[in-house]
């Protein structure tokens, strides 16, 4: 009985080509958003060298996108917005980059983004160090800071790539909360990228 009204109804009849519709349309829109971030595949050189390089200019529309800028300033005050403009209320890095007591970055910041509230969050949100700035870099100049010890937190390079991959402040950017637009590709893609540009040398640009 059941199963005859359910027959009967258009709604119920139409919903399996409605949702075969659905998918051919959102498809390529998935497809169109990886595909902000050429995949190393995609990527060739006249030689090692310059595919390295290659490699690391594509992983570049990430590193200087502001998603990650706003949080690796070059002052002691972390930047909001598409624009790059100073934090707002002002806060500074304090120690370890977890702000100043009254003003510690936990105090708004959890561990997940809060959209009603527009305030971003992820796992022990805080500053990147004065060493680690990026803002108004060249790439060339993010790139050799990137493979530097002393700056760069002593990793090795192996240790660097694996940040890119797996950290969650860097995993953050494909996940800003509804009102920020995310880094372009995926964290994984933009893993690929770093993991061969390390494999073919890490050579930086020019
Ligand atoms: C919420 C703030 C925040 C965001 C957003 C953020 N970072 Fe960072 N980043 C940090 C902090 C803090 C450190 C220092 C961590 C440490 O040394 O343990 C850091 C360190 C790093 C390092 C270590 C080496 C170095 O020289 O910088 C890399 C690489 C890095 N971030 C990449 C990125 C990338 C790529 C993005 C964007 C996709 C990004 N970060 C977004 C806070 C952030
Ligand atoms: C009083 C609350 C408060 C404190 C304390 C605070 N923030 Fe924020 N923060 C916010 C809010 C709210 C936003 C979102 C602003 C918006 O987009 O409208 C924000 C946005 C940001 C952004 C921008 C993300 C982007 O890409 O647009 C960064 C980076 C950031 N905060 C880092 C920090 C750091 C690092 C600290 C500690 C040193 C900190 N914040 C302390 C409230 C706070």
């Amino acid at each position: 009985m059941f199963e005859l009204r359910r027959d009967r109804d258009p709604f119920c009849a139409a919903l399996p080509i409605v949702v075969t519709v659905l998918v051919a349309f959102l498809a390529p829109v998935e497809v169109s958003l990886a595909g902000d971030l050429r995949s190393p595949g995609e990527i060739s050189g006249e030689n090692k060298t310059e595919r390295s390089r290659a490699l690391f200019e594509e992983a570049g529309k990430v590193l200087l996108h502001p998603r990650c800028i706003n949080c690796h300033p070059s002052g002691d005050q972390p930047l909001q917005g598409e624009d790059g403009h100073l934090h707002q209320p002002r806060v500074e890095r304090g120690a370890g980059g977890h702000g100043r007591v009254g003003m510690l970055c936990s105090t708004c910041h959890r561990s997940e983004n809060f959209d009603p509230g527009r305030v971003p969050g992820a796992p022990s949100w805080h500053l990147a160090p004065a060493s680690m700035s990026w803002e108004g870099k060249s790439l060339a100049e993010i790139c050799e800071g990137l493979k530097d010890r002393e700056r760069n937190g002593d990793r090795s390079l192996a240790e660097i790539v694996r940040h890119m991959e797996e950290d969650a402040l860097v995993g953050w950017a494909w996940n800003p909360g509804a009102v920020r637009e995310p880094a372009p590709g995926t964290q994984e893609g933009f893993g690929r990228l770093i993991r061969a540009w390390a494999d073919t040398g890490a050579v930086c640009p020019e």
